[in-house]
This record gives C-alpha cells, structure tokens and sequence, in this order.
C-alpha cells in the first residue's frame, strides 16, 4: 500500500517543501486547500498534481481538519499515516504596540491555532491506523526565539511547547512526532530565485530524512544551513 501524507499549509512556501519531500519518497498527498486558485498554485509550485488529491476546507476554523479526517474516515478521501503541518500568518515587521487586537488574534490563530488542530484532529485517526512508523511533523523556525519580526514569533513560541507536549504524549506510540526548526528564509522555487534565498525543493530532502529514519522521534530537526538539508542534525525535544 502506498502511504499518503496529509499536508496543512499545502500551498506555501513550506507545504509545498512538504509535498516534494512527499512525492520524491514515493508516498502520495493529501493536501488541504482553501480554493481552487490555491490548488492550481499547488500544481504549479510543486510542478505536478500527480500523486496529489486535494480537499477544500478552511484549516483557521476549529473545524476545518477534523472535516477533511470525517471525509477519510467515510472512505470519501484517501486513508493517511502521515501529517505535516506549517500553516503560517503574516511575515512581516510591525511594532508591538501597533498591533490591533484583531490582527494578534488573526495571527494566533492562522500561526498557531491552525497548526494545534492540525495536531488534535488527527493524531487519533493516526493511532487508528496503527501504521508502524507513522510521523507528525511541523514546521517552526528561529524568528521564534530571536524576535526580529515581533508578529510573527509570537505566534512561534507556542508552537515550541505544544511540539514538546505532543513529543512526550507520543514518545511509546505509533506516531513519530518532530519539529523543523527553521533557521534562515525558505521560499518557493520561482521566489527564492527571485529574492536569492533557498528553495522549497531544496529544502523538500530535510522532510525526505524524517520519513526514511525512524531514530528521527520526539525531536527538533536544527536547520541552520544548507548544509542541513541532506546531512539532518536532530536532538531530543526533552
Ligand atoms: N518560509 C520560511 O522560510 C520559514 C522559516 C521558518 C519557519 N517557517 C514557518 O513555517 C510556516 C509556514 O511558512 P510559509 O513561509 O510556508 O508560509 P506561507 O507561504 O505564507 O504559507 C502559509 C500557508 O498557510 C495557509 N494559510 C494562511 N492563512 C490562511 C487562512 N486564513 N486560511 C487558510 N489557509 C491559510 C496558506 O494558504 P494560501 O496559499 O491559500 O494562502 C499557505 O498554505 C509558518 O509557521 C512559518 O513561521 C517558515
């Protein structure tokens, strides 16, 4: 049977890093779309749509995954074994004090609540399928820590504790749960050509590494050069 890797954030700069990495090591894609603009950016970035089923649903709302898992559940979707999560909001620089509340909470919930549904509305369908080497990874980064752009780390910083969480709760499962840590500026291909900074296909191996080593479980995957995509450096997350 071929796996399949269920992918939120499908369509940016790292879901589509995702789905290479996917694809390239013979598993297939379920990837979670708002539209069908979002889907053709898809196909586009990822240079392909086969191996690739797409399902519309909104990942923001507390209901948006766990739609997409009923729909597998029914047999309306295909099953599963792996998820990777990397749903993010804004990237850009404004002063703490400037930040209306709406934004913040538009903020936390695209760059964190998005990505903890991701977590809680799957991870018992992925028990269900008692695969023997399921994985679960996200996608965080450095601007967590360092704060360079106050907006986005913020919604960063939680996504370190509930990756730490969801590392312990899963450390006798079937379920390998790892964090990518992120340290420098990924994009897709035709922008990181454009802005001179690394691609998603090059950075598609780090993923690639996860899935072919089961030692990889309950970490932080450290990628803080290009040196780190195929040569993967990875340490206990507790
Ligand atoms: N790129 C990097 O270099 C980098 C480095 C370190 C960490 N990270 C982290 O990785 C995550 C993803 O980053 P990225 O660069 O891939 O971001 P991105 O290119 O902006 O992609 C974000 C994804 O989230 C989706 N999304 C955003 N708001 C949404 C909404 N309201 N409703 C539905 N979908 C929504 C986007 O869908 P649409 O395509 O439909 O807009 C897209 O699939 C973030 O948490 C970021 O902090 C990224």
């Amino acid at each position: 049977m071929t796996e399949r890797v269920l992918v939120i954030g499908a369509t940016g700069n790292i879901g589509v890093a995702a789905v290479k990495g996917a694809l390239h090591s013979g598993r297939q894609v379920l990837a979670i779309v708002r539209n069908q603009a979002s889907a053709n950016k898809l196909y586009k970035h990822a240079g392909t749509s086969e191996g690739i089923t797409v399902v519309e649903a909104d990942v923001t709302s507390d209901t948006g995954v766990k739609s997409v898992v009923d729909q597998v559940k029914a047999g309306k979707l295909p099953a599963f074994q792996h998820v990777y999560t990397c749903v993010g909001g804004e990237y850009t620089d404004v002063a703490l004090k400037d930040i209306t509340t709406e934004r913040l909470r538009k903020n936390m919930n695209m760059g964190f609540e998005a990505n903890f549904f991701a977590y809680r509305d799957t991870i018992d369908y992925l028990y269900e399928q008692n695969h023997p080497d399921s994985t679960w990874t996200i996608c965080t980064g450095a601007q967590g820590e360092l704060a360079i752009f106050g907006l986005p780390a913020m919604t960063q910083g939680p996504l370190f504790s509930m990756t730490t969480a969801a590392s312990r709760e899963n450390e006798k499962t079937n379920v390998r749960v790892n964090e990518v840590y992120l340290m420098f500026r990924v994009e897709v291909d035709e922008d990181a050509a454009a802005h001179g900074v690394s691609s998603s296909t090059e950075f598609a191996s780090v993923y690639e590494g996860i899935l072919s080593n089961p030692a990889i479980r309950g970490s932080r995957v450290r990628v803080a050069s290009s040196e780190d995509f195929k040569d993967l450096k990875w340490a206990k997350k507790f």
